[in-house]
């Protein structure tokens, strides 16, 4: 499985990076407005920190918006995504930029029929969001699991990103629901490594190599 973080905040893709562990950046209008900088700078520095993929999201609603702002972000950097809303518009903005060679990330997906509506319309990527369906008491992991079963059944291109994750469990859960790619906040991906066990583990070891004689 992939990791994208799920982040505008560049200290946190530089941080993590250097572990070879990000394989892409999703960002979002909330996450760029969080930064305060102007989102084309934002984009180009995440595009040239990160060789994988890079989201950015246009805002306009209707298609013609979409494509206006799709073809300018194309221009941004070779690696960036355009991420375009799960509307009737977004649709139509994600068939015209697939079949000029554009990627797109269909974004706010919250049901097996919008993922697989968006695979048809040629997205690279479709992001279920799994959280905010928890926060509504539906099953999220439930909508992954039925995703990657629909693209493999009739051989859709399509990859999942798993969305809106919020915890270890999300990550795990998603890793065996056949997500493509889990994208992860920058600041939960620290406790993916973490265990307190761990720590424990390395203090006794280190305290017991206090009484082995020393030459
Ligand atoms: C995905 O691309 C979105 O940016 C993100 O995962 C949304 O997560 P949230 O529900 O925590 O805002």
């Amino acid at each position: 499985m992939k990791f994208f973080l799920d982040t505008g905040n560049i200290e946190e893709i530089k941080r993590i990076e250097r572990l070879g562990l990000v394989d892409g950046v999703t960002t979002n209008p909330s996450l760029i407005a969080k930064e305060g900088r102007v989102f084309k700078e934002v984009i180009q520095e995440i595009c040239s920190i990160v060789e994988g993929p890079v989201s950015a999201e246009v805002i306009g609603l209707k298609a013609e918006d979409m494509l206006k702002e799709a073809y300018d972000i194309a221009k941004w950097a070779p690696n960036v995504v355009i991420k375009l809303p799960m509307t009737e518009d977004g649709l139509y903005a994600c068939n015209e930029l697939t079949k000029n060679g554009i990627k797109t990330n269909v974004t706010l997906i919250f049901s097996a029929a919008q993922g697989l509506m968006a695979a048809k319309a040629g997205a690279t990527f479709i992001s279920p969001f799994v959280g905010r369906l928890d926060d509504i008491a539906v099953d999220g992991m439930k909508l992954i699991r039925e995703l990657r079963q629909i693209l493999d059944i009739h051989g859709l291109k399509s990859e999942i990103i798993a969305a809106s994750i919020r915890n270890i469990k999300h990550v795990e859960d998603a890793a065996l629901a056949g997500a493509h790619i889990a994208t992860i906040p920058g600041s939960l991906l620290p406790s993916l490594w973490k265990h307190p066990l761990t720590d424990s583990g390395i203090e006794r070891f280190l305290k017991d190599w206090e009484t082995v004689p020393k030459a």
